[in-house]
């Protein structure tokens, strides 16, 4: 087996690239424009051109692309998510692909918690508001909010957290100093709920209904797809907000623009959309919305985590060893696994 060869799609951080060169790896980085990415034709390219394969979540890596490569020994995309790779045909063709798990928890729910808080009190309308030089007297209307602890109310708000995994559970527990209830539901983790002292478990439509907040923090599965559509939006308190930092097309984009234009619900804040980088028509023109460009994850130290993670599932996958962060370890026991290896 010979060294090998990593294609990276896209710039990463030094501490990835810095880990591959320690490796004694050789890497291409194929990025020419930081925001125009890669064609299809280009990922399909690079996939046949190495031995390993670092793609981000902005490219799909499907049975065309995994096929381009019979000699591919893995794929070790940098970011927790992996719903832009057919997994399954991976595995059918005998091919590790490892993400980065559990590196970007705190940094994920951290953002989470900024978003709750912009979206309430109207942080990006107030900070505009200023720079536009029209703050000229202070008065007791102006951008008044929501309040996510008691306040003035006396009442402990409800968060109700849908997808109660790592980043649902750390959403949480950063639920305390703002003395709110939590409610949560995760129809494949109700023990990890249930465990859970910081959570209640609630049905889908009770937590939807009795909610202040509800942040959103499913995998993307058929099953999540459109999980919160108009049906889900009109269950919501018109008081109440939604936020989402985990995949866009967990919501029906259209019938959020409609529930936020008609208030249906209060506001929302969103990290991630469901046909990124577009917006659904309309959403970009809400008072009620504040948007980020799905940069949950982007502080300096996990980002550079990620990408070393992502190198060091890289490595092992040239050495045709177990990847410590492989989603799809069972096929580590394929025979179509150990033929791609004698191959390579
Ligand atoms: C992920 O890792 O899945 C995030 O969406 C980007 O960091």
């Amino acid at each position: 087996m010979s060294q090998g060869h990593v294609f990276i799609t896209r710039r990463i951080p030094d501490p990835g690239m810095k880990a591959l060169a320690e490796a004694g790896v050789r890497a291409t980085v194929f990025q020419k424009n930081e925001e125009k990415g890669l064609t299809r034709e280009e990922v399909i390219a690079g996939a046949r051109s190495c031995d390993v394969l670092i793609p981000l979540l902005t490219e799909p890596i499907d049975r065309e692309v995994m096929s381009a490569n019979d000699t591919l020994r893995g794929i070790a995309q940098m970011a927790v998510g992996f719903n832009n790779i057919d997994v399954e045909v991976a595995t059918e063709l005998g091919i590790p692909v490892a993400n980065t798990p559990g590196v970007l928890t705190d940094t994920t729910a951290d953002l989470t918690w900024a978003l709750l808080m912009a979206v309430a009190r109207h942080v990006p309308q107030a900070h505009n508001y200023m720079v536009a030089d029209r703050y000229k007297l202070w008065g007791p209307n102006l951008f008044t909010g929501a309040d996510l602890s008691p306040g003035g109310s006396e009442q402990r708000k409800v968060l109700g957290i849908i997808g109660y995994g790592r980043i649902g559970a750390a959403v949480a527990k950063r639920s305390v100093g703002f003395d709110m209830d939590v409610l949560a539901y995760d129809p494949f983790n109700k023990d990890g709920v249930t465990a859970d002292p910081l959570a209640e478990w609630a049905e889908f439509d009770e937590l939807l209904e009795q909610s202040d907040f509800v942040s959103l923090h499913p995998l993307l599965t058929p099953e999540t797809h459109h999980l919160i559509g108009e049906a889900e939006l009109r269950k919501m308190k018109p008081t109440a907000y939604i936020v989402n930092a985990a995949r866009g097309p967990v919501i029906d984009e259209k019938a959020l623009v409609r529930a936020l234009r008609e208030r249906w619900i209060a506001g929302a804040g969103l990290d991630v959309y469901e046909d990124e980088p577009a917006m659904a028509p309309g959403l970009a023109e809400l008072d009620n919305a504040v948007l980020l460009p799905h940069i949950a994850s982007a502080s300096i130290d996990t980002r550079g985590k990620m990408a070393w993670m992502a190198a060091t599932n890289a490595v092992a996958h040239l050495k045709g060893q177990r990847a410590p962060n492989a989603v799809n370890p069972e096929v580590y026991d394929t025979e179509a696994y150990r033929q791609r290896l004698a191959r390579s």
